[in-house]
């Protein structure tokens, strides 16, 4: 049986420097101490496409047994992911899709639900009237694709909600805080909301709303809603943000999915993960449910630790009482 085989997977993530990957690596990690048999190989390309693609091909000719995949760019990385998959390596992606069907499974939220749900919630905000000005982290991202055209299409159905202007690159946090202030302060009534791809966007426009002192007269939409200061959820209940639109990292669900595929057990290509809008009215609820999952993840990560030294303390007894047959 398949059972007592060992498997590595190599996951090639864009980047690491950001607490939602973090956290998602954290869940894979959780998950992957209940599967001994699985082991993980990670690669951080720090949102370098080439690096992603060599890290990649790194990943094919070690070979790995299975393939999880975040793509940076999803249309660059395309050939690599799909050399992989045609060498017959199951490929699993994660979060940033790739548009071809050249993979075995996805695991994430559906992006374009994400900017509806952004797009509906500005609405209500703005009462059927105003501005919408939109914040992306890279034009070439599947989400940011996603993201982008669910918000526009709900924002064109609504008459008197005009649509200012789309920012989107691929920037390090000083350099959209500079085009925020630069477009703002020229025009500081641009706009009376702000939807930002990602919390940290969000906080950023903020900011720079505040500097500029508009930051009562503008509403300010994220995604992700993480747990902790500062955080997507942490700036709704502070009254920071107005809403974040839940984008759950699929960590754990990775690492269930990766190990029936590696099992030969049945799985489905599309894993589709929650999303759902988080504003004012949900968020308590959301961080108490979010607390008490903290407390039990703190939980089986101990009972992972002491099963780790039970077996250590074990196999050491093994090896004196091997020893002590010989001498
Ligand atoms: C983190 C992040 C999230 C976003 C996701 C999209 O690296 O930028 O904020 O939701 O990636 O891929």
């Amino acid at each position: 049986s398949n059972e007592k085989q060992h498997f590595r997977i190599g996951f090639s993530q864009c980047g690491m420097d950001d607490r939602w990957r973090e956290e998602m690596v954290e869940g894979m990690n959780r998950e992957l101490s209940f599967y001994p048999e699985l082991s993980m190989i990670l690669k951080d390309s720090k949102w370098n496409n080439q690096t992603q693609y060599a890290q990649i091909e790194e990943l094919i000719n070690l070979p790995v047994d299975l393939l999880i995949v975040s793509p940076n760019d999803s249309k660059l990385l395309e050939p690599v992911i799909t050399k992989a998959y045609q060498k017959g390596i199951p490929v699993l992606v994660v979060d940033r899709r790739v548009f071809s069907d050249q993979f075995t499974a996805f695991v994430g939220a559906n992006n374009l639900v994400v900017g509806q749900h952004a797009g509906e919630y500005a609405n209500i905000l703005l009462n059927g009237h105003g501005r919408v000005l939109e914040v992306g982290f890279g034009p070439r991202t599947a989400p940011a694709i996603g993201r982008h055209n669910g918000f526009h299409s709900v924002i064109q159905k609504y008459p008197h909600i005009q649509y200012v202007d789309y920012l989107n690159k691929d920037w390090a946090d000083k350099d959209l805080r500079e085009a925020l202030t630069q477009k703002l302060s020229k025009n500081p009534n641009l706009t009376d909301l702000i939807f930002a791809h990602n919390d940290r966007c969000a906080l950023i426009a903020y900011d720079v709303c505040k500097n500029l002192g508009i930051e009562k007269k503008v509403k300010f939409i994220g995604v992700d809603g993480l747990v902790g200061n500062n955080l997507g959820l942490d700036l709704v209940k502070k009254g920071i943000i107005n809403a974040t639109i839940l984008y759950p990292t699929g960590g754990e669900e990775s690492i269930r999915i990766a190990a029936k595929i590696l099992r030969k057990q049945a799985f489905e290509k599309e894993n589709e993960l929650f999303t759902s809008v988080i504003d004012a009215q949900n968020v308590n609820i959301m961080l108490a449910q979010l607390n008490k999952l903290k407390e039990q993840h703190a939980d089986i990560e101990r009972q992972a630790t002491r099963i780790k030294d039970l077996t250590k303390i074990f196999s050491s007894q093994q090896a004196v009482l091997y020893l002590s047959f010989f001498f």
